[in-house]
């Protein structure tokens, strides 16, 4: 019997070009190159001047769309995960299906997961695959988090940048087993008693303006690599697969801490971990997608890699896939 998977055909991301080290956010606000590489490993973030998310996301996309070798016009499904999406409605991902030339009538949606928002817009796509209503789907995670950054905070401003990275994904055949290709196995999670740890200050229904985040860093902490080695080992159960089995381990780029926390935790060597925190920062719903591009770009991830996403995020939101690329 044959059984559908959904394969990722192409890959793309896409930064602003201004950077922003750790030596010029000691010009922003009281802080120090040697804090926070110590305890983030962030060392530059790259941020928007004139460009707003659905700029980050056309570029991103169309990378994608030109690595799968397809126009746009394959395309049946476009979902943007994010939260900072150019305008409160209509969504991001309509603006941006119609700058890429998208057919009239294709469903585009913005969903909002936070930090997960990628692994939950991959696992919907992917399921509206399996499900037979589309062959052919456009992700993407982008984010401008530099608008909803309080810029005299320490505690936060430090952690943050802009970017987009997208996948295409298209049906294909498999056995069912965790030979084939493509998405292997998806699960995704949610508890609002954490609402608090880690929100906007304000939002549209509350105050009419978007907010700047705010967080209980040391809660955040706590709960993050028990929620994104449960990403990953729940996935990796429905897979039918082990930690040994897996050639990397694709976490959030939240803090190198709980990179290594996660890694050690489903005791990988360190180099099955992608880490690309140093340049990029927390880029939220983007840091999934453009980490996995950068490295199937340089080739580091390469066809028939067996590959374990794994996010977690405001909400709290968290979950995990298991893909052979
Ligand atoms: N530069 C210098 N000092 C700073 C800075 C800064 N940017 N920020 C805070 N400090 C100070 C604090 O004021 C505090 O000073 P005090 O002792 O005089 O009060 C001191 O550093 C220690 O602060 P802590 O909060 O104890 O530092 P901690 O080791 O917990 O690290 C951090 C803080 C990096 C935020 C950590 O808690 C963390 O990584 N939490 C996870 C949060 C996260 O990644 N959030 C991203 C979004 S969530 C997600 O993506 C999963």
């Amino acid at each position: 019997m044959t059984y559908i998977r959904s394969e990722i055909i192409g890959h793309g991301h896409y930064t602003p070009k201004k950077v922003l080290t750790n030596d010029d956010m000691a010009k922003i606000v009281d802080t120090n190159d040697e804090w926070i590489t110590t305890r983030t490993g962030i060392k530059a973030r790259c941020v928007v001047e004139t460009e707003v998310n659905s700029d980050l996301s056309y570029k991103a996309a169309m990378m994608a769309i030109k690595n799968a070798n397809i126009s746009a016009e394959d395309i049946d499904l476009v979902v943007l995960a994010t939260v900072t999406p150019d305008y409160t409605t209509p969504a991001t991902a309509i603006k941006v299906a119609n700058m890429l030339g998208v057919k009239s009538g294709t469903p585009a949606f913005d969903l909002s997961a936070a930090c997960s928002g990628f692994v939950y817009a991959l696992t919907m796509a992917d399921n509206m695959v399996r499900l037979g209503q589309i062959k052919t789907a456009l992700v993407i995670g982008a984010e401008t988090l530099s608008k909803i950054t309080d810029w005299t905070d320490r505690n936060t401003c430090v952690l943050f940048g802009d970017g987009a990275g997208a996948v295409v994904i298209r049906a294909c055949e498999g056995k069912g087993d965790a030979t084939d290709t493509g998405i292997l196995a998806s699960k995704i999670y949610s508890d609002g008693a954490h609402f608090d740890n880690l929100r906007t200050t304000g939002g549209v229904s509350v105050s009419q303006n978007a907010g700047f985040v705010m967080m209980d860093g040391k809660e955040v902490f706590k709960y993050a690599i028990g929620a994104l080695a449960q990403g990953a080992e729940e996935a990796m159960k429905i897979a039918g697969i082990t930690a040994e089995d897996i050639d990397f381990l694709l976490p959030h780029q939240a803090n190198i801490r709980i990179i290594e926390g996660v890694g050690k935790k489903l005791e990988l060597p360190e180099e099955k971990v992608i880490v690309n925190i140093a340049g990029h920062g927390n880029t939220s719903a983007a840091s999934i997608p453009l980490a996995l591009s950068e490295k199937m770009e340089d080739s580091t991830i390469k066809k028939g890699d067996l590959v374990v996403l794994t996010s977690m995020g405001a909400g709290f939101t968290w979950g995990g896939i298991v893909v052979r690329i």
